[in-house]
Formats: C-alpha cells, sequence, structure tokens
C-alpha cells in the first residue's frame, strides 16, 4: 500500500520536469541553470522568450535571432575569456541594458548638470 503511494506521488513530480534540452551548440551548463539562463536574456535585451523562439518549439532553430544570440553567446564567452581573473565580467545586459539594440553613444543630454 505504502508503496503504491509513493509511486503516485512521485509520477506527477517526475511530469513536471522540464525535458531534457535537444539543441544546445553553445551552451554548456547544467540543466538546471537553463530556464534561468534564459530568463536573464529576456530581462538583458528587454524582450519574450518569442523574440529569439517559435511560441511553442525551443528546440527550432527556425526563428533567426536565435542563430544572433549564439553568437552573441560566443562573443561574450570570448571577450570574458580575456579577462586574467577568470571571472564573468562582460554580460547581455553590459551592453544590451534592456534594449535590442545597444547605444553607441550617450543619450544626448536633456538638461545640463
Ligand atoms: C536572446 C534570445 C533568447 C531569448 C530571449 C530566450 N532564448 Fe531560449 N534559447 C536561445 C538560444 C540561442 C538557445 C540555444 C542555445 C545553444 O545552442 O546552446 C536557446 C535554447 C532554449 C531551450 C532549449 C531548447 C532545446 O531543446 O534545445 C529552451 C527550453 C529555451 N531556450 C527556453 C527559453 C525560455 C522559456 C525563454 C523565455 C524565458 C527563452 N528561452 C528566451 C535564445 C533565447
Ligand atoms: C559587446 C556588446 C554586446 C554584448 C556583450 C551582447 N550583445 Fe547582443 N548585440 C550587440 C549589438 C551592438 C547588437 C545590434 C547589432 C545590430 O544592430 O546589427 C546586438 C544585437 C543582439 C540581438 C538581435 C536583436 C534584434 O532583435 O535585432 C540579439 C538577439 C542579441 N544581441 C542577443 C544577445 C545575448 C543573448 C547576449 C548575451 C549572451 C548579447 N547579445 C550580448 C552587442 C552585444
Amino acid at each position: 500500500m505504502r508503496f503504491f503511494a509513493t509511486i503516485l506521488f512521485l509520477i506527477p513530480l517526475y511530469a513536471q520536469q522540464p525535458p531534457e534540452p535537444k539543441n544546445l551548440k553553445v551552451l554548456k551548463i547544467p540543466p538546471a541553470e537553463l530556464i534561468p539562463t534564459m530568463r536573464s536574456y529576456a530581462a538583458a535585451l528587454g524582450i519574450k522568450c518569442d523574440h529569439c523562439h517559435m511560441a511553442r518549439d525551443f528546440a527550432s532553430d527556425e526563428n533567426p535571432k536565435k542563430e544572433i544570440a549564439r553568437a552573441m553567446i560566443a562573443m561574450a564567452q570570448d571577450i570574458n575569456s580575456k579577462f586574467h581573473d577568470g571571472k564573468v565580467h562582460v554580460t547581455c545586459y553590459t551592453c544590451h541594458r534592456g534594449a535590442t539594440k545597444p547605444l553607441t553613444a550617450p543619450p544626448p543630454a536633456t538638461a545640463e548638470k
């Protein structure tokens, strides 16, 4: 009896596990960090998941923004590898600051300081 109670308890827990990622080409992170990492991209660029993904299929590469994002991930990894302390100094947010197109110059001052 107790055995069946345990099984019935475990089935829904198992069903809630996110599916194994099928199409990771640049990210080398533990599965548990995938969704937090994705949320950090969305927050850094001020966008929703579907800016880079097809609505229901996260493994699909059909959305061209996803390939741009892969190149950005590789670029950020490359920049960080050039610091000598091995720490992460440059993230998506460092450039993007909540926008899809990073600024190359400060916005015109609205008032003199
Ligand atoms: C800035 C673009 C971007 C945003 C925004 C983004 N993703 Fe992703 N996502 C990617 C890229 C790029 C990959 C593939 C990484 C790789 O190839 O290693 C990926 C992979 C994934 C995967 C793995 C799919 C598989 O089976 O291979 C999941 C799941 C996922 N994203 C979910 C999300 C969710 C949920 C959100 C919103 C919270 C989100 N993503 C927001 C770019 C993005
Ligand atoms: C060194 C600065 C820099 C960093 C770091 C950076 N980006 Fe970018 N990113 C840019 C620039 C500049 C553009 C705009 C390029 C253009 O307009 O053609 C851009 C554009 C993009 C775009 C296309 C947006 C759109 O809708 O047009 C995506 C997606 C993106 N970046 C994702 C990321 C992600 C994810 C990260 C972190 C892994 C990241 N970027 C880190 C500079 C950066």
